[in-house]
């Protein structure tokens, strides 16, 4: 099989190309990525290095260009043959919408627009795409499932994600591929992204730094271990798509047991001896209180369910923690 997998470089795209790397069934890996600024890129740079030193047989082929440029991306796969489309590629985060709201457009809709295309020319059968937890919104009905309404997201990232679902489901529809978007709940683990809480909080505590905690920390996450969400995108890869009653599919991939903020806090004060120094500020508006994932669809579909529990995830990713920053 010959995957094109974009976002390869960032956080959830490197642990899936190392997983994609070692699996026999694969054959290429086209990962394509800008490395752009969003959060530091010698992050990305080590999580490519990780990949070349198991890559031996050479099955990633990386390609480093914008999705906003489809004159590139099609020129780049015009004699490649490809069967399925791992999109992961984003502009990520809430808080940057803020300040750099064109940039969700420019990746998340323009970006994701030209994969749209490409699907359609190039005749390829599959999309997997990276929707989102936020795309739940202001919605108060608790475990979240699939099926509530999500067109009321607080923040542009989310609406920049229904988008992706309802351009995907017309594209699929009009064109004949199978699409899966999936709604991943708030990822964490080695190699992380040093914009969100777990990473932000160990790097503050162990550097001494004010951590800003928005409503004391009374605020719930469904947490999931990056390992548990790759399981979850090999088993959409792996599905026969006669297995799947409908063409487009949207689930969500999230552990299932929301915990507050502070207790995720208090945990990593634990895994690294030392106490936080906090600063307490008022929630947020774009802030959701809770996000409570639903693993019913998905496991009856797939017979999948995140296993990692948050502690032992937290251990992991402290241990990484220290031996890539303070060794
Ligand atoms: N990490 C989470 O908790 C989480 C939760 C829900 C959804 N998601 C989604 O999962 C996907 C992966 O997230 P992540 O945490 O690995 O983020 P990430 O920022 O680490 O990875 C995204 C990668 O895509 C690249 N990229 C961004 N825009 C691009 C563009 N226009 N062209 C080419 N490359 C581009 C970036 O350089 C980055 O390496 C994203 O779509 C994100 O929205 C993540």
């Amino acid at each position: 099989m010959n995957i094109l997998l974009t976002g390869y470089a960032g956080f959830i795209g490197f642990h899936l190309a190392s997983k994609l790397i070692k699996d026999s069934l694969i054959k290429n890996i086209y990962g394509v990525d800008n490395l752009d600024s969003y959060y530091d890129v010698n992050l990305k740079k080590s999580r490519i290095k990780e990949l070349q030193k198991i890559d031996t047989n050479n099955k990633l082929k990386k390609f480093t260009f914008d999705l906003k440029n489809s004159k590139k991306l099609n020129q780049t796969f015009k004699n490649i043959k490809i069967d399925v489309v791992i999109n992961l590629a984003a502009q990520a985060g809430v808080r940057y919408s803020f300040t750099n709201p064109r940039s969700y457009i420019n990746s998340n809709i323009i970006g994701f627009f030209n994969i749209l295309e490409l699907m359609k020319t190039k005749k390829i059968s599959k999309l997997i795409f990276a929707s989102t937890s936020s795309s739940y919104g202001s919605q108060s009905i608790t475990p979240y499932r699939e099926n509530l309404m999500n067109n009321t997201p607080l923040q542009l990232y989310a609406a920049t994600k229904i988008s992706n679902e309802v351009m995907a489901h017309a594209y699929s529809h009009l064109y004949g591929f199978n699409s899966i978007g999936l709604r991943f709940f708030t990822v964490y683990g080695p190699y992380g992204r040093p914009d969100m809480a777990i990473y932000k909080f160990t790097d503050s505590i162990y550097k001494n730094k004010k951590i800003d905690l928005y409503d004391s920390g009374k605020m719930l996450r469904d947490c999931t271990y990056v390992d548990d969400i790759v399981e979850g995108i090999v088993r959409t890869l792996n599905i026969k798509s006669f297995s799947l009653k409908k063409k487009c599919n949207i689930y969500n991939i999230g552990f299932g047991k929301p915990v507050t903020v502070k207790a995720i806090l208090n945990q990593i004060e634990l895994n690294t001896g030392k106490k936080a120094l906090v600063k307490i500020l008022p929630k947020h508006t774009s802030e959701m209180n809770k996000t409570y994932c639903s693993t019913l669809k998905f496991n009856n579909d797939f017979n999948f369910k995140p296993k990692v529990k948050i502690n032992d995830g937290l251990k992991n990713f402290n241990d990484w923690y220290k031996s890539y920053h303070l060794k």
